[in-house]
C-alpha cells in the first residue's frame, strides 16, 4: 500500500518534471534569436566596435542604483556587433549591444562586476518593449546566466525606455556618453573631488613640460595632482568619460598665491561630441576663495596638455603614477 502510493507520487513528480521541460522546449522554438542559449552569438564582443567607456559620475542621475553607476571605481564599456545598424529610430533584428562593468586590477586585468547585452529580436518577441530580448552572462563570462523579455522583473524594459529622444535611440542610451558638471555647481562638484579624491603626486618647483605655468616661479608653491575616481585609467589611449582632474597649487600651510587666482586647475573627460579633435576634455579654472569659474575649450591648457605624451603620459594627461601609462 505504503509502496503504491511512493510510486503513484514518484509518477506525479516525473509527470511534472516532463511538463515542465515541454514548456520550456515550446520557449526555445519561439521567434528565432540570433542568442537564444547560443553564447557563441556574444563571446567575441571584445571584436566588435567599442562605443563607450565611462566611469562615475557619467550618466550617474540615470543609473540610479542599476549598473554599479554610483561606484568611482567601476567604469562601464559598451560594445555593438556590426548589426547594430539605425534605420528610422529602431535597430535592426540582429542587434546586440554588450556592456561590461569591471574594475581594473593592479596589473590591468579587468576584475568583472557584471557582463550583460540586449539583443534586437523578431517582431513577435517582447512587443510592448520594441522585441529587445535582455540577457546576463555567468560571472565566469563562459555562459549565459539568464535571458528573456521581462529579466530582472521588467527593470531592464522599463529603465531602458525612457532612452529616446535626446536621451537615447530605442531603448538604447546614447554612445558616447556625456558628461557635464552643471553650471554654477563647479566649485562644489570640485570641492567633492578634493575630498574624495586620491592625490596621486605632489610636485614643487620647475618641471620639464611646465613652462611659467602653474606657478612654478615661486619655489613654496606646492602642486597636488589630484584624481576623483578609482576608475579613471588610461586604457585604449583615452581616460573613461566623466574623469576628473583637479591640480591644486598651494602653500604648506594650505593658503593660496594670489587670493586663489589660478589656485585649481581642473580637465573633465566629458565626451560626447564636445571637442572631438581634442580628446572632448573641458578645462576648468576654479578661484577656491571667490568661487570664480572660468571653464571650456581654454586654448592655452590644450596647446601645452598635447604635450603629455612626450612625457609618457597620454590623452591630455601628464605622466602620473597609477593611472595605467
Ligand atoms: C535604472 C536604470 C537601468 C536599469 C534598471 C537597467 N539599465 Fe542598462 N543602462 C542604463 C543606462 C543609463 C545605461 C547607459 C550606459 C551607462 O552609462 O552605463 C545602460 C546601458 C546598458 C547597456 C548598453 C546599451 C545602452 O543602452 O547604453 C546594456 C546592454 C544594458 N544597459 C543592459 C541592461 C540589462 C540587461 C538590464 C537588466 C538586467 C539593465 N540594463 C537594467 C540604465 C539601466
Ligand atoms: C605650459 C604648459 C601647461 C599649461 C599652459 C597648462 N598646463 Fe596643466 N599641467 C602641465 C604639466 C607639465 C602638468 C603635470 C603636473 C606638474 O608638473 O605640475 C600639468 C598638470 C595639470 C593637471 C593635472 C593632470 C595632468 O595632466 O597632470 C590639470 C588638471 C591641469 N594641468 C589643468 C590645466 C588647465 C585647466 C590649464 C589651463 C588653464 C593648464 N593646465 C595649463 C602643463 C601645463
Amino acid at each position: 500500500m505504503r509502496e503504491n502510493r511512493r510510486i503513484l507520487l514518484f509518477m506525479l513528480i516525473l509527470a511534472l518534471a516532463v511538463g515542465f521541460v515541454g514548456c520550456s522546449d515550446d520557449d526555445d522554438d519561439d521567434p528565432v534569436s540570433p542568442v537564444d542559449e547560443d553564447f557563441a552569438a556574444v563571446e567575441n564582443y571584445l571584436d566588435w566596435t567599442k562605443t563607450d567607456y565611462v566611469v562615475y559620475p557619467g550618466n550617474a542621475a540615470k543609473l540610479d542604483a542599476a549598473h554599479e553607476g554610483q561606484d568611482p571605481s567601476v567604469v562601464r564599456v559598451v560594445y555593438q556587433n556590426d548589426d547594430a545598424v539605425i534605420a528610422d529610430t529602431m535597430y535592426a533584428e540582429g542587434s546586440i549591444i554588450f556592456k561590461e562593468m569591471f574594475r581594473w586590477g593592479a596589473d590591468g586585468a579587468k576584475d568583472y562586476v557584471a557582463r550583460m547585452a540586449m539583443v534586437k529580436r523578431a517582431s513577435d518577441f517582447n512587443p510592448d518593449n520594441n522585441n529587445w530580448e535582455w540577457l546576463v552572462l555567468n560571472d565566469a563570462g563562459d555562459g549565459i546566466a539568464d535571458q528573456g523579455a521581462d529579466l530582472m522583473d521588467g527593470a531592464c524594459n522599463s529603465c531602458h525606455a525612457v532612452a529616446t529622444g535626446d536621451v537615447g535611440t530605442d531603448y538604447v542610451f546614447a554612445h558616447p556618453s556625456e558628461h557635464v558638471v552643471t553650471a554654477g555647481d563647479e566649485f562644489s562638484y570640485f570641492t567633492e573631488v578634493k575630498a574624495n579624491g586620491t592625490v596621486l603626486e605632489t610636485e614643487q618647483g620647475a618641471g620639464d613640460f611646465l613652462g611659467q605655468a602653474h606657478g612654478v616661479d615661486d619655489p613654496d608653491l606646492m602642486r597636488d595632482i589630484i584624481v576623483y575616481q578609482a576608475g579613471a585609467q588610461y586604457f585604449d589611449e583615452e581616460f573613461p568619460i566623466g574623469a576628473t582632474f583637479l591640480k591644486e597649487v598651494h602653500y604648506a600651510d594650505g593658503s593660496y598665491a594670489n587670493d586663489g587666482a589660478g589656485a585649481w586647475t581642473a580637465m573633465v573627460k566629458r565626451g560626447g561630441d564636445y571637442d572631438p579633435t581634442h580628446g572632448d576634455w573641458e578645462y576648468f579654472m576654479i578661484n577656491p576663495e571667490t568661487e570664480a569659474v572660468d571653464r571650456g575649450k581654454i586654448q592655452m591648457c590644450i596647446d601645452c596638455h598635447a604635450a603629455a605624451p612626450n612625457d609618457g603620459g597620454g590623452d591630455y594627461i601628464f605622466n602620473h603614477p597609477n593611472l595605467g601609462f
